[in-house]
């Protein structure tokens, strides 16, 4: 594994269209979605990547139906109740990104227990973005600069570096290599500052259906690549 693969971020899509094929209901592929997520977290933490990003809920994803939201609000306690072992056993730290104090109070709860119980793990860090959408996140960064500034705790001077020290991702390094399965050809809204030289990856593959092997295709195909990050040959 190339020294420069340190993050990987995955747009998880497809749930619903898989469920659909399946003649099963939404939340069936949102189980099923959920497993691949830990098969994923497994796969990543033993090819020694350091920071593996997964776009779980979004702020806008609230406007699903109330059924499907609520299962969605759910599935991290039912996810970390089934594969928490797994996850302890593979070293993984988990960690959240997204508005977490706005997520119905049980949720919270397990957030806060996933992470109290992974936090001494050393080896990957696994974020999971729940209630996250990141132009709401560098509003929220901006706001914060500012109020550092009206208070004169800092100079009106910001460089991009110490931007990211504003934002929810300020412990990880920038996405190296950006999945989205599914098909869709589209960011909606995910790590926009963080993937500014990702190189971006899209598969057909539905995200239930996105195993080891294809995750695997995608990282060779990433280290195929040669990234100039603006600079020329
Ligand atoms: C997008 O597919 C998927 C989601 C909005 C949810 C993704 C969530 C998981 C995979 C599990 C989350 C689990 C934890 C523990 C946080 P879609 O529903 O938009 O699929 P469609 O485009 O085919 O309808």
């Amino acid at each position: 594994m190339s020294d420069s693969l340190n993050h990987v971020a995955i747009i998880m899509d497809g749930n619903g269209r898989w469920a659909k094929l399946h003649g099963k209901d939404r939340s069936y592929g949102h189980r099923q979605g959920a497993t691949t997520m830990k098969n994923l977290a497994v796969k990543a933490s033993e090819l020694n990547i350091k920071t593996l990003s997964l776009y779980a809920f979004s702020t806008e994803n609230w406007k699903r139906s109330e059924k499907e939201v609520n299962y969605l609000m759910k599935l991290p306690g039912l996810f970390f109740d089934q594969y928490l072992k797994e996850i302890m056993e593979a070293n993984i730290r988990v960690r959240f990104i997204g508005f977490i104090s706005d997520l119905p109070k049980a949720t919270q709860k397990v957030v806060a227990n996933a992470i109290s119980a992974t936090k001494n793990n050393t080896g990957m860090e696994l974020v999971l973005a729940v209630n996250y959408g990141s132009q709401q996140e560098i509003v929220h960064a901006v706001k914060s600069y500012a109020n550092d500034v009206a208070l004169g705790y800092r100079e009106n001077d910001l460089e991009v570096n110490e931007f990211e020290n504003y934002l929810m991702t300020k412990e990880y390094s920038q996405v190296d290599l950006l999945i989205r399965t599914s098909g869709e050809y589209r960011l909606s809204n995910f790590l926009l500052w963080q993937i500014s030289y990702a190189e971006l990856y899209f598969t057909p593959t539905l995200f239930p259906d996105f195993d080891g092997d294809q995750f695997e295709s995608a990282i060779n195909d990433y280290q195929s690549r040669h990234r100039r990050f603006g600079g020329a040959e």
